[in-house]
């Protein structure tokens, strides 16, 4: 990992893709690296809300849910800068939310359905969407989505294939960053 800090100016970068896709991981590395802020949208919804996320699938369904990620998404975004903000992966598919991304410099990160169902998973309990589900039915659900999902994902302003290890990945995303900060200067 690269381990001089810099500033990466004015600007939220959003990290959008499925689930399983490492916005939030990588979002606090890239952060880290940075020195910026990093906030996971699902997080600050908790927070804010006292509930998990399954908690308000499960009392208040998902379109409830749906509207509190609208609200919350509009609220960082307006009032925060210099910031990564990590996306749930339905943030992007849901079209009322493009005002708000569009705001943000925005980056797709890729992954196949292989590397999602492997990571998923084992990685389901706190995914409302797919905790309850079997492998064959994760593998399914990640098969249909994802033909539905990609060209919302696809609108970002980058698209980065994410594979490699933890490091090589952060690094290479670092490295992407760094031309994008470059072109804006
Ligand atoms: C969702 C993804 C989740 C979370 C919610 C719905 C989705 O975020 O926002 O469970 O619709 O794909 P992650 O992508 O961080 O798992």
């Amino acid at each position: 990992m690269v381990t001089e800090n810099k500033y990466i100016c004015d600007m939220i970068i959003s990290l959008i893709g499925f689930m399983g896709s490492g916005k939030s991981l990588y979002g606090r590395l890239v952060a880290e690296h940075y020195a910026m802020e990093q906030i996971d949208l699902d997080d600050f919804i908790m927070k804010n809300e006292e509930k998990t996320i399954n908690e308000i699938f499960e009392s208040d369904g998902e379109k409830s849910f749906r509207k509190l990620e609208r609200r919350y998404l509009n609220e960082l975004v307006e009032t925060k800068n210099n910031v990564i903000l990590s996306l749930g992966g339905g943030t992007p598919c849901q079209e009322e939310n493009w005002s708000a991304i569009r705001k943000t410099t925005s980056i797709y990160l890729k992954r196949t359905h292989h590397f999602l169902f492997h990571i998923l998973k084992a990685k389901k309990a706190n995914r409302p969407l797919i905790k309850n589900l079997n492998d064959d039915k994760i593998s399914e659900l990640i098969n249909t989505m994802l033909v539905s999902r990609a060209p919302f994902y696809e609108r970002a302003d980058h698209v980065f294939d994410a594979y490699g290890s933890k490091i090589v990945l952060a690094n290479r995303l670092i490295r992407k960053l760094d031309v994008i900060k470059s072109k804006r200067l």
